[in-house]
């Protein structure tokens, strides 16, 4: 299957069936300025929380491209007050049977509200598993024990994993969070958008390096086969 980076934390997941996004912020995104949000196809979009760097492409997109929005309760509900019509709402620990496959929505440690301050429920990443593959998507998060539990219930393939600092892990966490999973491959997320989360690629190379991971940060706008 295909990923495909948009910035920040989206990324686009293409099987021969399916389009997945995962927590559309394209437009507002400098480092994105490139890529033409209204030609990104979604069957499935994937949002982990609620805050604007995860949500602000969401009700475009979804009412484009007819795609549900699979999500916690309260964004989901938030997104159908905008006339987002398709929404598949879940709450942490669940899983549900897609077409594709399995999705279960998992814990992640940080807040989460809406971008008109609504209350946003919790803050959330993904288990997913499509095409063979067992795909982890951690959302924004600290690093926590707990996520052990995932690497004991799922062989993660592949763990999508923020790394900017900050406001999330690190990528010394995120080293740590990798083998919690129990995975040698990390696609890292949430860095380098704003000042906030720049960071040093080659010192997380080396840091990946370090720790026997192989770490895949992806052009904005470039794909991968995974
Ligand atoms: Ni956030």
């Amino acid at each position: 299957m295909k990923v495909t980076y948009y910035g920040h934390s989206c990324f686009g997941i293409e099987t021969t069936k399916t389009k997945i996004l995962f927590d559309p912020f394209i437009s507002p995104n400098p480092l994105a300025s490139h890529i033409d949000v209204n030609s990104i196809e979604a069957d499935y979009i994937l949002i982990s929380h609620g805050h604007e760097y995860h949500i602000a492409d969401a009700e475009a997109i979804a009412k484009r491209t007819d795609a549900t929005v699979v999500a916690n309760f309260k964004v989901v509900g938030w997104l159908g007050n905008k006339g987002v019509e398709n929404g598949h709402p879940m709450n942490t620990g669940g899983k549900w049977k897609f077409n594709f496959g399995q999705v279960q929505l998992v814990a992640a440690v940080h807040s989460s509200s809406m971008p008109d301050g609504s209350y946003g429920g919790s803050a959330n990443g993904f288990v997913v598993k499509i095409d063979g593959k067992t795909l982890y998507f951690a959302g924004d998060t600290a690093l926590f024990l707990d996520m052990k539990l995932i690497g004991e219930s799922n062989t993660i393939d592949f763990a999508f994993l923020p790394i900017g600092s900050n406001f999330t892990m690190d990528v010394e966490d995120a080293c740590r969070a990798a083998k919690f999973v129990n995975t040698t491959q990390v696609i890292g997320m949430h860095y380098d958008t704003f000042p906030y989360v720049k960071i040093d690629h080659s010192e997380a190379h080396r840091a990946a390096a370090t720790n026997s991971l192989d770490l895949h940060l992806i052009p904005v706008g470039e794909s991968i086969e995974i």
